[in-house]
C-alpha cells in the first residue's frame, strides 16, 4: 500500500472509532462530550476521505449507518423493541450555502424541472414515530438505530399536545407520523435546576434531556417534564390525493397534530437563502431550541422519484446554524459556596442577550477552566448555553484584549468562613470542608431542607438568614423549636406570618419518611433516590444499620451513592440530628401503603430482568405489594431471578453459578396469586 494511502486508512479508522464513541455517547447515554459542530466536521472530514478512498469504504462506517438510541445489548432494555414500517432515515446536512446551491442543482438536475422547497425549522429534539388507525394513537416508537425502535407509547401518552385521537376528517385510515419531541428552554432550566438542587447530574441541553426523559420508566414523572412535540412527516402506503408535502401537515393541524407554525413554501434557492437568513437571527427568540433548517422537496412525487440513499432522501437536506455564542466583557469574578461545601467560580458580566435571555453572570466551573480560559478581568469572552443553569464561557477573544487586564485569583480560603479550601485528588472542585460550621453552608442546608420538594416549610432565604444570625437555628432540628415569640422578634414579622410558619412546622412532621431523607441532605441522595430508599428500606434504622453491599443491591443504588449514605450516618452530628428529629415527633418511617395486599413475599429479595407482558414497574410494584423487595443484582442473597423475554445473560449466568431459582412471570403470577 501506498504510504499515503496507509495514511488516509489509518485516519479513517479512527474517526470510525470516535464517530462510534461520541454516537454511543450521544444517543445511547444522552451525554455527548464535543458539540454537534465539532461532531459534524469529523464527520464531514471521513465522509471526504471515504470518497476519495473508495477502496478503504465499509457499509457499517458512521458515514453510512445510522446513529442508535436504542439501549445496549448489555443493559437491560426496559422497552419492547419494534421494527419501524418505513425506515427511520437520517437526513445529509451543512453548514455552507454554496453545498445547498450544489444539492437545488442535484435535485432540478434529476428531476429536470424546477422546484418548490418547503422550509421547517430543525427543531433540536429527538424524533418520534407514531402510529395511528382509524384516528387512534396506537404506538409511539423511538428512532432507534432506524431499523428498529423502542416502544415507548405510554410515556408518550403523558404528554398533553400529543392527541391520542384524531378530530376532522381526511386523514389515511393507517399512517406514521414522524416528529420531535423537545424540551422548551424553560422546561429545560427548571429540570436542570431542580437536578442542580437534587446533586443529580445536569443534562448537557434539551435534546439530550428530552430524549433522557423519553426512556424514563416512570411515565409519571415524564407529565411533570414540560416536553412538547411538533411534527413533519406523514407516511402511509394508500393511494390519496395529498400532492404536496406543505399541504399534508396543513391537513395534519386540522386533525389535531401540532406542526411548526414556521413553514414557507420557497420558489427557488435564493428564496431558500432567505429563510435561512431570517431565521438564524429569530431563533435567538423562540422559546425551544433550534439547530437549522431542513429543506424538503414539497412535491410528493417528486420526493418518490428521488429516493433515499441507504441513510438519508436524496429531497431533503438541512442547513445547520452555528452555535449561538454571545460577547461579553467580565467584570468579576465571584466564588460561590453551596450546600455542600464546593466553590464555583462565577463571572459577572456585562449584560448580553443569548438564546432570549439575558445573560449577565456565566459559570467557570472549577480552576483548572479558568487557568483552561487564561482568564482575565476585563476580558471580552464569549458565552454559549450549555447545560448549566447559566452558561459557560467557553473562550476569550484575545484579539480585543486590553492592556488593564488582571488575573483572576482563586481563593485559598473559603470566602465565607476562612477555612482553608481542600481539593480531593479525584475531584474538579474545591471545597470548603467546615460543613457544621461554614454560614453558607448551613443556611443553604436549611433552605433546602424547607424547600417545597422537601419538608415543605414557609421559610425562604431572608427567613433562614434572620434565625441563623439572630442564633436561633445551627442544626436542622432546632427549627422544630422555635417559639412565637422568637419569630415575632423577626424584622417584618407580625402574628399572622408566626402563625402560618407554626403551621407549616406542624404539617411537616407528617411529610412522608421519602422526603425527611431528602431534606436531610445526603449528598448525592435526591429526591427519587430518596423515594428508593425509603420504600426499601422502610425506616431510618434501616439505612443507618445498612452495609454498603446491602446498599448496592438496591436499584439505581451505585459506588458514590452507597459511600455518600455510609459517610452521612458515620458522622455522630447526623446520628444526634436523626435522633433529635425522631423525639420532635418527624417521620422517619415509610407508611406500609393499603395496596400491600401479603406477605407472601415477605422476606423475598427478587431481582427482574427481560421484558414482561406488563411494565417492569407494575412488576415491582406487585412485588412490593407482597412485602417482597425488588433488587437489582444477582447475590447470594437473592430468592429469585425474575426473567421475562431477552433477559440479560449476565444476570443469568450469575443465578445459575449461584443456584438461585429462575422463574418466569406466569410462575411468579402463580406464587403471589
Ligand atoms: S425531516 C426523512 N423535518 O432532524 C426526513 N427532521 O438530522 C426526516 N428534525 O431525524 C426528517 N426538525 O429528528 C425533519 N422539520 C424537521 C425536523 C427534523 C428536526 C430532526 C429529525 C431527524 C433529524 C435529522
Amino acid at each position: 500500500m501506498k504510504k499515503s494511502d496507509s495514511l488516509a486508512f489509518e485516519r479513517i479508522l479512527k474517526l470510525r472509532k470516535e464517530l462510534e464513541e461520541h454516537n454511543r455517547r450521544y444517543y445511547v447515554e444522552n451525554k455527548p462530550s464535543i458539540s454537534d459542530f465539532d461532531y459534524d466536521i469529523l464527520m464531514n472530514e471521513l465522509i471526504t476521505l471515504e470518497k476519495r478512498y473508495p477502496q478503504f469504504s465499509s457499509v457499517v462506517s458512521p458515514s453510512v449507518v445510522v446513529g442508535s438510541d436504542v439501549q445496549s445489548q448489555n443493559a437491560v432494555n426496559q422497552f419492547v423493541q419494534v421494527a419501524h414500517k418505513f425506515p427511520m432515515l437520517s437526513i445529509s446536512n451543512t453548514y455552507d450555502k454554496a453545498e445547498l446551491a450544489l444539492f437545488d442543482e442535484r435535485v432540478r438536475k434529476a428531476l429536470q424541472h424546477n422546484v418548490n422547497y418547503a422550509c421547517e425549522l430543525k427543531i433540536d429534539g429527538t424524533a418520534i414515530c407514531l402510529t395511528y388507525i382509524d384516528g387512534r394513537l396506537i404506538r409511539a416508537v423511538t428512532r432507534g438505530d432506524g431499523a428498529n425502535g423502542d416502544d415507548v407509547t405510554r410515556n408518550i401518552l403523558k404528554i398533553n399536545s400529543i392527541p391520542k385521537v384524531l378530530s376532522g376528517s381526511g386523514f389515511p385510515h393507517e399512517f406514521e407520523v414522524r416528529g420531535e419531541i423537545f424540551m422548551p428552554w424553560k422546561s429545560f432550566d427548571e429540570l436542570n435546576l431542580k437536578r442542580e438542587e437534587n446533586e443529580e447530574e445536569l443534562f448537557a441541553n434539551p435534546r439530550n434531556a428530552a430524549s433522557g426523559s423519553l426512556k424514563l420508566l416512570d411515565s409519571e414523572e415524564i407529565a411533570k417534564r414540560g416536553l412538547q412535540a411538533l411534527f413533519y412527516h406523514i407516511l402511509y402506503d394508500q393511494e390519496l390525493d395529498y400532492t404536496s408535502h406543505w399541504k399534508l401537515l396543513e391537513s395534519a393541524r386540522t386533525w389535531g397534530l401540532p406542526t411548526s407554525p414556521y413553514i414557507t413554501l420557497c420558489e427557488s434557492i435564493e428564496q431558500v437563502y432567505d429563510f435561512l437568513d431570517l431565521w438564524d437571527v429569530e431563533r435567538t427568540g423562540l422559546p425551544y431550541p433550534t439547530d437549522g433548517v431542513v429543506i424538503k422537496v414539497d412535491n410528493l412525487l417528486d420526493q418518490k422519484i428521488l429516493g433515499n440513499t441507504s441513510k438519508s432522501p436524496r429531497w431533503a437536506t438541512a442547513y445547520k446554524f452555528k452555535p449561538e455564542q454571545a460577547l461579553s466583557r467580565v467584570i468579576s469574578v465571584d466564588f460561590q459556596v453551596g450546600r455542600t461545601g464546593a466553590v464555583t467560580p462565577v463571572a459577572n458580566l456585562e449584560p448580553v442577550l443569548l438564546s432570549g435571555t439575558t445573560v449577565k453572570r456565566a459559570t467557570l466551573h472549577n480552576l483548572d477552566q479558568i487557568r483552561a480560559l487564561d482568564l482575565h478581568i476585563n476580558d471580552m469572552v464569549y458565552v454559549e448555553k450549555g447545560g448549566e443553569i447559566i452558561p459557560k464561557i467557553t473562550a476569550v477573544d484575545l484579539s480585543r484584549r486590553d492592556s488593564i487586564i488582571f488575573p483572576v485569583a482563586f481563593p485559598h480560603n473559603c470566602p465565607d468562613c476562612g477555612t482553608p479550601l481542600v481539593r480531593e485528588e479525584s475531584e474538579a472542585k474545591h471545597y470548603c470542608p467546615n460543613q457544621f460550621g461554614c454560614p453558607t453552608q448551613i443556611k443553604a442546608k436549611f433552605i433546602h431542607f424547607c424547600g417545597r420538594k422537601a419538608m415543605d416549610i414557609l421559610a425562604g432565604e431572608a427567613t433562614i438568614d434572620q434565625l441563623y444570625e439572630k442564633g436561633y437555628i445551627s442544626v436542622l432540628s432546632d427549627l422544630y423549636k422555635l417559639t412565637e415569640e422568637q419569630l415575632l422578634s423577626l424584622q417584618g414579622w407580625k402574628e399572622r406570618a408566626a402563625d402560618r410558619f407554626l403551621q407549616s412546622i406542624e404539617k411537616s412532621k407528617n411529610a412522608p419518611f421519602s422526603k425527611v431523607l431528602f431534606a436531610i441532605g445526603i449528598r448525592f441522595v435526591g429526591e427519587i433516590t430518596a423515594k428508593t430508599l425509603a420504600r426499601y428500606f422502610g425506616n431510618i434504622d434501616g439505612i443507618i444499620s445498612a452495609t454498603k453491599e446491602e446498599l448496592l443491591q438496591v436499584e439505581e443504588v451505585g459506588e458514590k451513592l452507597a459511600d455518600s449514605v455510609m459517610a452521612y450516618f458515620k458522622e455522630p452530628s447526623n446520628l444526634l440530628l436523626i435522633s433529635d428529629l425522631k423525639r420532635l415527633g418527624i417521620n422517619l418511617e415509610e407508611k406500609r401503603s393499603e395496596e400491600s395486599l401479603s406477605d407472601k413475599l415477605a422476606g423475598f429479595n427478587i431481582v427482574i430482568s427481560g421484558v414482561f407482558t406488563i411494565s417492569r414497574d407494575e412488576i415491582k410494584s406487585m412485588i412490593e405489594a407482597n412485602s417482597g423487595k425488588s433488587v437489582s443484582s444477582v447475590a447470594s442473597t437473592t430468592s429469585y431471578l425474575l426473567t421475562g423475554e431477552n433477559p440479560g445473560p449476565s444476570k443469568l449466568q450469575k443465578a445459575k453459578q449461584l443456584g438461585v431459582p429462575i422463574i418466569s412471570e406466569e410462575e411468579f403470577m402463580d406464587i403471589i396469586r
